[in-house]
């Protein structure tokens, strides 16, 4: 088959709406497809500058930073390896817990090692300062934090971003691996509230 007609096939493939239904509210797009992958190559391109002959290990944070990680990886050129963490999520509200507890432990020994941990999105900061506390413990060569979304505003834990995708207001959004009340994963954009 000819590359264009696979790339639109992928394309068309995608859940893409324009707006949606997810537990009652209405959505619509924020960051399209095209905004997010832009913003994912540069990531991507960085990391690879940054890291070369280091060897890093990326620690995705589950269940959503699992889309954001696997597309950024495949955006680094250089040689990688992965793992997962997971920490209690928000609960099935809009609005986060204040809580932290660990539910996964990574299983790699990063003691020496360089670490890029990653977020789908920080909010006010708490699960990311947990998050670099608890993997400091383990002695890596360093820790550098990415996260896709940022509420800047909301954020009142100290912590150290080094890598931001989307400096974003304080609002609930959706797609992208983040959920609401764990729908919306699959959605290839970040959607948000159609009433903000
Ligand atoms: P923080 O600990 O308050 O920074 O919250 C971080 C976690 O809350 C993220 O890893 C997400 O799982 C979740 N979260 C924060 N904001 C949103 C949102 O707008 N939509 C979906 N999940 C969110």
């Amino acid at each position: 088959m000819h590359n264009d007609k696979i790339q639109q096939i992928a394309q068309m493939s995608l859940y893409n709406p324009q707006t949606l239904q997810c537990n009652g509210e209405t959505f619509k797009v924020y960051l399209t497809r095209q905004e997010l992958q832009d913003r994912v190559s540069e990531l991507g391109e960085e990391l690879t500058g940054q890291y070369k002959g280091k060897d890093p290990i990326f620690i995705g944070v589950l269940n959503g930073a699992y889309i954001f990680l696997s597309d950024l990886m495949r955006r680094v050129e250089i040689p990688c390896e992965v793992d997962f963490i997971k920490l209690s999520s928000y609960g099935d509200e809009k609005v986060s817990s204040g809580e932290v507890t660990d539910l996964k432990d990574i299983d790699a020994d990063i003691e020496g090692r360089h670490v890029i941990l990653v977020e789908d999105i920080v909010d006010t900061g708490l699960s990311m300062k947990y998050l670099v506390d608890k993997l400091q413990k383990k002695k890596p060569a360093s820790i550098a934090t990415v996260t896709l979304l940022h509420k800047a505003e909301a954020t009142h834990y100290d912590v150290q971003l080094d890598y931001v995708g989307f400096k974003i207001p304080t609002l609930f959004v959706l797609g992208y691996g983040l959920d609401f009340a764990q729908e919306g994963r699959n959605l290839a954009q970040i959607y948000i509230l159609d009433k903000e």
